[in-house]
């Protein structure tokens, strides 16, 4: 299946919720800002788009997928947490996308703090959550969902590292589907913000607790970054990963990427 969305297609598959979709933008997270910022009454519309030129990932990473290959959406959810609570949200998206793959894989997929999901060890989806604020007040979070369904990974420095869906599951996968069931997972984990389940659920799905760790973290707007080892001992309930370094310090890590180190 190489088939390219269709309003008609994503219209009957979204069925009451609101979106927009675009054949190419710049990101999908800049046009559900403006959608966001523009409308204070949309909670859950999405944008959905087939193409950016300036699709990002997190810690400034960028994000390309050709056009008819993943699923790239960008969803303004309202939650009503405390600044505090925020990475919960993300948390939330990952947990969305691990229930929206098919059964047969669930037992293969897990998720590697904060928002990536994998598959038998490569990654098959990330999140974004991006929060836009008015002073101290929470106007909205954007957030953000790509989904490798059929990207050509070959030959580009992603072999190996990346995963596709349809490939991992040997069957054609329906993208608007995928969409709908994800945005319906996303709206469920997000009504459950405060819910210890919630944390449950990721904990049970978490494929780096226990695990010696590299943690990158960074810094400052610029490209420092601070990296440090250690294991990986437990989440909290904000969602912030506890490490034990090796000397016996516990550091509580909110925002970094984290990859495995050597045990
Ligand atoms: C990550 O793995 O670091 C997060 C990737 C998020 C990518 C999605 S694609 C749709 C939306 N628009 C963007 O520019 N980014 C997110």
């Amino acid at each position: 299946m190489s088939e390219q969305f269709t309003q008609v297609a994503l219209q009957a598959a979204l069925d009451e919720r609101p979106f927009r979709f675009f054949r190419r933008v710049s990101s999908t997270q800049n046009i559900a800002r403006e959608w966001a910022m523009s409308n204070p009454d949309i909670n859950g519309a999405v944008v959905i788009t087939e193409e950016q030129t300036e699709g990002r990932g997190r810690q400034g990473r960028v994000w390309h997928s050709p056009p008819g290959s993943s699923v790239m959406c960008s969803v303004v959810l309202r939650p009503d947490v405390a600044a505090e609570a925020l990475p919960r949200v993300t948390l939330a998206g990952g947990l969305a996308v691990v229930d929206a793959f098919p059964t047969d894989l669930q037992h293969d997929t897990a998720l590697k703090w904060p928002n990536d999901v994998f598959i038998r060890g490569r990654k098959v989806s990330g999140v974004l959550a991006e929060a836009v604020w008015s002073g101290d007040q929470l106007q909205a979070v954007i957030m953000g969902i790509g989904i490798n369904v059929r990207v050509d990974f070959s030959g580009t420095g992603l072999e190996g590292i990346a995963a596709n869906l349809e490939t991992e599951w040997g069957q054609p996968v329906d993208r608007a589907a995928l969409l709908a069931t994800t945005l319906d997972r996303v709206d469920y984990w997000v009504a459950q913000l405060d819910d210890p389940a919630l944390m449950d659920s990721y904990r049970a799905k978490l494929g780096t607790l226990g695990k010696r760790v590299q943690v990158y973290v960074n810094i400052s707007s610029d490209d420092n970054t601070e990296t440090f080892r250690g294991r990986a001992e437990a989440l909290d309930d904000d969602g912030a990963l506890l490490v034990r370094l090796d000397s016996g310090e516990l550091r509580r890590v909110v925002a970094a990427d984290v990859g495995l180190a050597e045990e």
